[in-house]
């Protein structure tokens, strides 16, 4: 069995940690998507990790962590993620396959997208900064950097004629500052040099070894809300996270995807701009922010918080054909004297069961919401029969409406803070 985990809501859902929980039963964790946007904090013995770029798997000794032909690479931050993994002893070897068709995130890049954020004033998305945009703009407009174009031997157009006319294009553009664009190429080569151990066709890399019955898990970054496609264009991230991004980020056929978890939180958050229908802009949105330290990993900003929203993760289940749910956080809602749930949205006399495309529609939406009592004590449980009754109550109501059920439930930080229930899905694909 080969699995998806990708995120059912705006990111942030708790990634990180159901991969590194799935982890052993696969030999290889591929991310398809994404570049170092990503934050996936997993907790292992109190100690806190955060991974950008790198697959959450690398955390376990012996599993092989792939890169995708539709990730965006910034080689810098991949030598510093790299070495901030080294320093607290975890090696990472040879056990990173970086696909040679992945595109290069470059130092005019991460310019770019601060240079678009400020040309759009008010209608800023909020990215990360990170130049993911802008990448993904050069490979679409064809006048991408892949990994393997670095080692080329004898390419069609010369490497420093690419980097030359790509930085004189960033020139004309940013007139405040004059970039070298042989200094842009020495960087890249002696990037290429550090990376080429580790630069492969990912697609045979997989093929190879699923024929020799290694066990992939497929691991998506931010969450179908911010997918290109099936997100709240245009406040949205410029990659599919959605489950097609497997096939066309990796080289892989659908038929070797065999089940796909969705991770969402059991409430809503979302950093950056753009609708959120069930934004709590009061005291209960700041205790949600407090209880669950919600606060973006990779940029430290505040995260807008809310009731679960189960028009968007239906939208989730549609999209990407989701077989369970990971919940996470369920223990940030303990104390609450009243826990909400967002079953559809009203629109003058309309009920909407659907996520609309139009975001003048969504800004328009009021949740409409179905009121539990609040319980206590769910932190650390790790029985799903040891939760509150009212805790049972508000998850099958979740699954009811979401229509997919809940296979894994978490209730803290901790690795060990989880629950796989055992009558779902998730526990058949975890038998070796
Ligand atoms: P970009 O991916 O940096 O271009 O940012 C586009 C939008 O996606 C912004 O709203 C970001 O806050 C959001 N975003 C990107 N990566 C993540 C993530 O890993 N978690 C949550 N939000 C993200």
């Amino acid at each position: 069995m080969n699995i998806a985990v990708l995120g059912a809501q705006w990111g942030d859902e708790g990634k990180g940690k159901i991969v590194d929980l799935l982890t052993p039963h696969f030999s290889i964790v591929a991310r398809y998507q994404g570049g170092h946007n990503a934050g996936h904090t997993v907790y292992v013995g109190g100690k806190k990790f955060v991974l950008r770029l790198i697959p959450s798997g690398i955390l376990h000794p012996d599993t092989v962590c792939v890169i995708g032909n539709g990730v965006v690479l910034d080689p810098q931050a991949l030598f510093a993620e790299i070495e901030q993994l080294e320093q607290v002893g975890i090696a990472v070897g040879n056990r990173i396959v970086i696909s040679n068709r992945a595109h290069l995130i470059l130092p005019y890049h991460r310019e770019l997208d601060v240079f678009a954020e400020a040309q759009r004033g008010e209608r800023k998305i909020g990215t990360t900064s990170r130049g993911i945009g802008p990448a993904y703009e050069d490979k679409i407009g064809r006048r991408g950097i892949r990994v393997g174009d670095l080692g080329d031997p004898a390419p069609a157009v010369p490497l420093a004629d690419v980097v030359r006319d790509n930085v004189e294009a960033r020139n004309r553009l940013l007139h405040d500052s004059h970039l070298d664009w042989r200094a842009v190429l020495d960087q890249l080569l002696a990037a290429w040099e550090r990376m080429r151990p580790w630069v492969r066709d990912v697609s045979v890399f997989l093929a190879e070894a699923r024929r020799s019955g290694r066990r992939v898990l497929f691991e998506g970054a931010q969450g179908t809300m911010l997918d290109i496609d099936h997100g709240t264009y245009p406040y949205v991230t410029s990659s599919n996270g959605t489950i097609g991004g497997v096939c066309t980020g990796l080289g892989v056929g659908p038929r070797a995807i065999d089940g796909v978890l969705g991770v969402a939180k059991a409430y809503t958050t979302r950093v950056g701009d753009g609708p959120m229908p069930t934004e709590l802009i009061d005291a209960v949105g700041e205790r949600l922010r407090a209880a669950g330290h919600e606060f973006g990993a990779v940029t430290g900003r505040p995260r807008r918080c809310g009731w679960f929203d189960a028009v968007v993760v239906r939208h989730a289940a549609r999209v990407n054909g989701l077989d369970a749910l990971a919940l996470t956080k369920l223990d940030v809602l303990d104390g609450f004297d009243e826990v909400r749930l967002c079953t559809a949205y009203r629109l003058g006399s309309a009920t909407i069961q659907e996520f609309p495309a139009e975001l003048g529609i969504v800004s328009r939406c009021e949740p409409v919401y179905e009121t539990f009592p609040g319980w206590k004590g769910t932190a650390g449980i790790r029985r799903y029969d040891d939760l509150p009754a009212e805790t049972r109550r508000y998850v099958a109501r979740l699954e009811e409406v979401t229509g997919v059920p809940a296979g894994i439930v978490s209730t803290g930080s901790d690795r060990d803070d989880v629950i796989v229930r055992l009558d779902g899905c998730v526990a058949r694909w975890l038998e070796p």
